[in-house]
């Protein structure tokens, strides 16, 4: 484990102003996600989509590295060069999912536990092989009665610190992404419980496997009520997101990119805001040690799948619709941005 490489990769990911783009749609994923816009998902067009969000001019700006799906970092640009050196020609750094999705725990049929440890230290040194600096494992805890049970947090923890583990021994750095999920009516207080238990369990475990913190990313969800509830307000979101990091998130940690988790796309950049202003306005004795910034999926590219509708006239006006909120993103990391 080269810590000092680790480090640095994880500090690029946090530069000022910039997050991560989660491309990293599985092929079941992406295939919603065109169906919604009416296209069909061949290998060609998932390739012709990737290389209108790759290729557009100036994300460089704000973008610091993009999260990869195994069939697309293997891919090529129109031009012949492969995905990874057209993001690394900009300076962007090219990471990778390698978790397997997820499957019902067996002990507890209506939660999830995370596919992938199998055979993940030969995946993690093909994909160094195509050049990943970085990965990403997502673990899902859902709100329900009766659940999320101790069991399935521990379970998740347990394997987000064997994933952070064997990415580190080589040399990637790992972004531990516990997701509890905003499905179900839940209240914003409730989700400010269990995320701080997931926390908690995380840290716990990542120490105890002896994961090195200044070498990792923390990608959680932001403290929010569930969709089916009444939305809070971004200050409260703020506050309380605030709080459960300061309360369980180790100050060895140099970034926390939040997942958009199903708000919408405003909202999102609006929450972020929120965060790094409210962070701001305690620097007096400014304890806030991590940067704060994003690694969004749905939230840098629902209005970019619909303006493209899959039709290559439509391919300036997406990357127009992607260069704008991945920008709108980079001055929310920054407490910068007042509207759209
Ligand atoms: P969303 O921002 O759409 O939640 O996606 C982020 C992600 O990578 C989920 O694993």
């Amino acid at each position: 484990m080269n810590k000092e490489l680790l480090e640095s990769i994880a500090r690029q990911l946090v530069a000022p102003g910039k997050g991560i783009l989660a491309a990293d749609e599985s092929t079941g994923t992406i295939t919603k996600r065109f169906a919604k816009i009416n296209v069909e998902s061949t290998e060609d067009n998932r390739r012709a989509y990737r290389e209108l969000l790759f290729t557009t001019s100036g994300i460089e700006e704000f973008i610091s590295g993009v999260i990869l799906f195994d069939e697309t970092i293997k891919q090529r640009a129109n031009d012949g060069h492969t995905f990874v050196s057209v993001l690394e020609k900009k300076g962007i750094l090219p990471g990778i999912k390698v978790d397997l999705g997820t499957e019902p725990m067996s002990e507890s049929l209506l939660e999830l536990v995370t596919k992938g440890l199998e055979g993940l230290d030969e995946r993690l040194k093909q994909y160094a092989g195509f050049a990943a600096k970085f990965a990403k494992w997502r673990a899902v805890i859902t709100i329900g009665e009766g659940i999320p049970t101790e069991l399935c947090i521990e379970k998740n923890a347990e394997q987000l610190a064997q994933y952070a583990l064997l990415c580190q021994q080589n040399n990637i750095v790992p972004i531990v992404e516990p997701e509890v999920l905003m499905d179900g009516g839940h209240t914003i207080e409730r989700c400010y419980e269990v995320t701080s238990q997931v926390l908690k369990t995380v840290f716990a475990k990542l120490n105890e496997a002896g994961v090195y913190l200044p070498g990792i990313l923390l990608k959680p969800n932001m403290v929010i009520a569930g969709s089916e509830s009444i939305k809070s307000s971004a200050e409260e979101i703020a506050r309380l997101t605030l709080q459960c990091l300061h309360e369980n998130v180790s100050a060895q940690v140099p970034g926390i990119v939040f997942l958009s988790g199903g708000q919408s796309e405003v909202e999102a950049t609006a929450n972020l805001q929120a965060i790094n202003a409210m962070k701001g306005d305690t620097s007096a004795q400014d304890n806030t040690p991590w940067v704060l910034s994003f690694s969004y999926g749905r939230a840098l590219q629902t209005s970019v799948l619909k303006t493209w509708g899959g039709k290559s006239e439509n391919i300036t006006a997406a990357q127009a619709e992607f260069y704008k909120r991945a920008k709108m993103n980079g001055l929310a990391s920054k407490g910068e941005y007042f509207g759209e």
